[in-house]
């Protein structure tokens, strides 16, 4: 059965055929990005036009590429920016309609779950399927969520920790934007962070190198956990206010003396010595912080699997440290390969073929911006 699935939930435009819910047959991704980067976040206005601009081209592409038939629909309905999830879910019931094919809507964040089972056309698949792997560990890990989500069988999902405030990749991007580093951040940070610890010597980072920032641990009993265990959730605002005060205290930082020590980070980027540390203590606050409470929820139940998705998975910190954390906890880890960690439309078709036979009502669907892992409907 071939599915597509159409995703236009934040700034990516994006659309796949995929083949029985795991088998990409098309994956076209127009990312908006440079139409964000000048100011340095993605910009709701700017993202619907430019979804609405787009949409035609690349569901084309994909369907094309796929051979032009599908046997249904599938679309991104929440969470995600509501001027841009419309753009796709209009789209989506108008092809539906007039190919005659089922819709099914699908939660982003349950896409980002499943991309560790994507494999490409023609590929033996390197893992087994996620129904093989329960009870598992989800970890959505973007720009618009951190959660720790228990699957207990395959198509059951429940939050058991969540970030209080930022995602990790918001409070990469909050950095970056405050250190003058650009937008997104997380992508500048790996890289800044990988060369300031390959100049160590390649070790592994040890306190004597970093800055302590604070590892985002709420108290207990705070109202915001709302009944979940604090061991299980993460909060990124005191990390920001710490680095903030960081910053302030050091006015080098961001205007540094002519003849400061340099590290060359790429062929056309070099920061300070002083500005990588940082931006390598702050990665490590919240790689650990995630790590930890990882950690923590693994010892709580018998898990098959760690299954990890998410713009952030792209960490190769975090991915190195996870896999660090999976193989003491002796669970298998699975991450997606680089090109499904981001938006795509390939999480959300393969979604679509385990939830094919839910789909009720899908027409008079709405979009629902503040979508929860697991709420249905
Ligand atoms: O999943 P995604 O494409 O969109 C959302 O659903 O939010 O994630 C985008 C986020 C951005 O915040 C970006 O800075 C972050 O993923 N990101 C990274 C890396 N690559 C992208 N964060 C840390 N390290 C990376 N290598
Ligand atoms: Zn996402």
């Amino acid at each position: 059965m071939l599915i597509l699935g159409i995703e236009t939930s934040c700034d990516e435009t994006a659309a796949a055929v995929v083949k029985d819910g795991r088998e990409v047959v098309a994956n076209v991704v127009y990312t908006q990005i440079p139409l964000h980067q000048p100011y340095g976040g993605v910009v709701p206005e700017i993202a619907s036009r430019a979804h609405v601009e787009k949409i035609s081209e690349v569901v084309g592409e994909a369907l094309r590429t796929a051979g032009g038939r599908v046997d249904a629909v599938a679309v991104t309905y929440g969470p995600g920016l509501s001027p841009a999830l419309i753009v796709g879910l209009n789209a989506a019931k108008g092809l539906a309609k007039s190919l005659k094919v089922p819709l099914i809507p699908v939660n982003h964040i349950e896409g980002h779950l499943h991309t560790p089972f994507l494999f490409d056309c023609g590929e033996t698949p390197a893992v087994a399927g996620p129904e093989m792997l329960v009870p598992a560990l989800g970890l959505a890990i973007s720009g618009g969520h951190t959660c720790l989500v228990d699957m207990p069988e395959y198509g059951r999902y429940e939050i058991i920790g969540q970030t209080l405030d930022d995602a990790a990749g918001e409070a990469f991007d909050k950095a970056s934007k405050l250190l003058g580093l650009g937008y997104p951040g997380g992508p500048k940070v790996d890289r800044i962070a990988k060369a300031y610890f390959q100049s160590l010597g390649g070790k592994p980072p040890c306190a004597a190198n970093l800055v302590a920032f604070p590892k985002g641990r709420p108290r207990d009993g705070v109202t915001a956990l709302a009944g979940l265990p604090a061991e299980l959730c993460v909060s990124f605002s005191g990390l920001k206010t710490a680095l903030l005060r960081y910053v302030q205290q050091r006015p080098e930082l961001l205007d540094p003396p002519a003849d400061a020590p340099q590290l060359e980070v790429t062929d056309t980027l070099a920061v300070t010595t002083e500005m990588a540390r940082t931006v390598a203590s702050y990665q490590e606050a919240i790689v650990q912080a995630v790590a930890d409470r990882v950690r923590a929820a693994l010892a709580r139940r018998d898990y098959r699997a760690l299954v990890v998705g998410g713009g952030v998975s792209l960490n190769s910190r975090l991915r190195a440290v996870l896999t660090e954390v999976a193989r003491e906890a002796g669970v298998e880890i699975l991450l997606a390969r680089a090109k499904y960690c981001g938006d795509n439309g390939a999480m959300i078709a393969a979604l679509a073929w385990y939830r094919r036979n839910l789909e009720a009502e899908a027409f008079s669907i709405d979009v629902a911006p503040s979508l929860e892992v697991g709420d249905v409907g």
